[in-house]
């Protein structure tokens, strides 16, 4: 197996998979959520423990109170109807971000989901909700902070005040759509991961398009600022 234990993905494109199919922005945001699964399993199958999606940033609130709307539905629908086949493939649900954001009606779903599938010890889905990179590094400041640590900081230490320490950093970011950015996603722990972005849209991103960016990885040399040679 590779050394590929965590990917963490951009899930764009659901807007514009819409206006190409000409249905609502809502429906690309179905779509999308409807392709977590299948690349869920995907990742199964090639031995990838960890897998995080960034469901909805620090800026999404700045959408359409109706596209917001739409997306929170998505969320306690996808925690709801998702739930048994978590248990059943032994998937532990985790999320990252500034959760109490989340409207009560879809936090309360979620985090049943959390409590419920957090003895199963099998592969971890994150989903990064109300996440934003510089919101995780500030909220770690604060914590810091709050505790009047007198003594230094490390790497090793501001780490754990990150929200979720003991997952170990992304090896590979995908971002789907086309844009060459991180708008705001993991900052701290993308530092050294390999980047790999395609043109397919999130709701057509499957089974193939996994491999192809895993592949990618595989012919990567992962340096780390040393040599290999
Ligand atoms: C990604 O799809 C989903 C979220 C950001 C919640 P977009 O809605 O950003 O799709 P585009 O970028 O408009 O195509
Ligand atoms: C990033 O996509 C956020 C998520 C996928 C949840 P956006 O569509 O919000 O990012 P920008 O606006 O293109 O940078
Ligand atoms: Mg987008």
């Amino acid at each position: 197996m590779s050394s590929l234990r965590h990917v963490a993905i951009i899930m764009d494109g659901n807007g514009r998979w819409a206006e190409a199919h000409g249905v609502p922005r809502a429906e690309g945001h179905r779509q999308g959520s409807l392709q977590v699964e299948t690349v869920l399993d995907a990742a199964g199958k090639l031995g990838i423990k960890y897998v995080t999606l960034y469901a909805f940033s620090t800026e999404n609130w700045k959408r359409s109170p109706a596209e917001v709307l739409a997306l929170m539905k998505l969320l306690e629908q996808f925690s709801t109807e998702r739930l048994p086949r978590m248990m059943e493939k032994n998937i532990r649900l985790r999320v990252i971000g500034r959760i109490t954001d989340i409207p009560l009606f879809a936090r309360q779903k979620l985090l049943e989901a959390v409590e419920k599938t957090s003895k199963n010890d099998g592969n971890v889905l994150t989903l990064a909700l109300s996440y934003g990179g510089r919101a995780e590094i500030v909220d770690a400041v604060n914590r810091i902070l709050a505790e009047k640590n007198d003594g230094k900081i490390t790497e090793e230490s501001f780490r754990n005040y990150l929200y979720a320490p003991d997952i170990p950093d992304p090896d590979l970011l995908i971002r789907t759509s086309g844009e060459l950015r991180l708008s705001n996603f993991l900052l701290w722990e993308l530092a050294y991961s390999e980047i790999y972005v395609t043109d397919v849209l999130w709701p057509d991103f499957g089974e193939e398009e996994l491999k192809k960016a895993v592949e990618a990885f595989n012919r990567r040399d992962r340096r780390f600022g040393g040599r290999t040679k």
